[in-house]
């Protein structure tokens, strides 16, 4: 029996999936190499620091820690400064009448992201409310595919990890799934999100009751 929805953040719940992109790009950019949307996709669902390593292995920039650390703020800086324009406006279609849905069938929700930016974005977007657990970048130590997050988030809302679904737009994110033992619904393309148990384009496409059904 489905217990709890635990849902990742950028580009599940909000588009912030575009923000990182743009504020990567701009960093890597600044270093004398660039990075495009097929690299990007790879990056999806990695902590900050290990999204930093990656860029830098693929432009073949050596640095420091120290320096790594000046540009991973850099580049939150330039990520946040799009984040603080967002709205209730900016939550992706269908998003609050899902997670309203998923309470009122009893299903216990909880947020599974590797930002650290996580509450700072449900607020901005009126969100936050509607969540029993958040685990993000501050609770963690490894990054998913590892399935630290989920376990997390499972433990906080004292749910089974095979009562749990996780709604997840990375494959790295979905293998976190699959290794807490956990169903998974992609929300993106077949091409990228194949390991999952449920594709969807966005959570306007199916109601909870719907996902509950067809995944089981
Ligand atoms: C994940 C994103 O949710 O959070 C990654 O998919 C991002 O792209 C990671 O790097 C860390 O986010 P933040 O906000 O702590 O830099
Ligand atoms: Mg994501």
């Amino acid at each position: 029996m489905i217990k709890a929805f635990l849902f990742d953040l950028d580009g599940v719940l909000v588009d912030t999936a575009v923000f990182h992109y743009k504020a990567w790009k701009r960093l890597a950019n600044q270093l004398g190499f660039d990075i495009d949307e097929e690299f990007n996709e790879t990056l999806k669902g990695i902590s900050r620091m290990d999204s930093l390593d990656a860029i830098l292995k693929h432009g073949g920039v050596s640095l420091s820690q120290e320096e790594k650390e000046k540009y991973a703020k850099i580049k939150n800086d330039w990520y946040l400064e799009l984040v603080n324009q967002m709205t209730v406006n900016d939550i992706l279609p269908g998003v609050e009448t899902f997670l309203k849905e998923s309470r009122s069938i009893g299903i216990k929700i909880a947020l599974g992201s590797a930002s650290k930016n996580a509450s700072l974005i449900l607020e901005k977007t009126g969100i936050l409310v509607l969540f029993d657990a958040i685990i993000d970048g501050n609770h963690v130590s490894r990054s998913k595919p590892d399935p630290e997050v989920f376990l997390k988030g499972a433990e906080a809302l004292g749910v089974e990890n095979d009562a749990c679904v996780v709604f997840e737009d990375a494959y790295a994110g979905v293998q976190a799934a699959k290794a807490a033992n956990m169903l998974a619904v992609g929300i993106g393309s077949e091409e990228v999100l194949h390991n999952a148990d449920l594709i969807t384009k966005g959570l306007n496409e199916m109601s909870p009751s719907e996902i509950i059904t067809k995944i089981l």
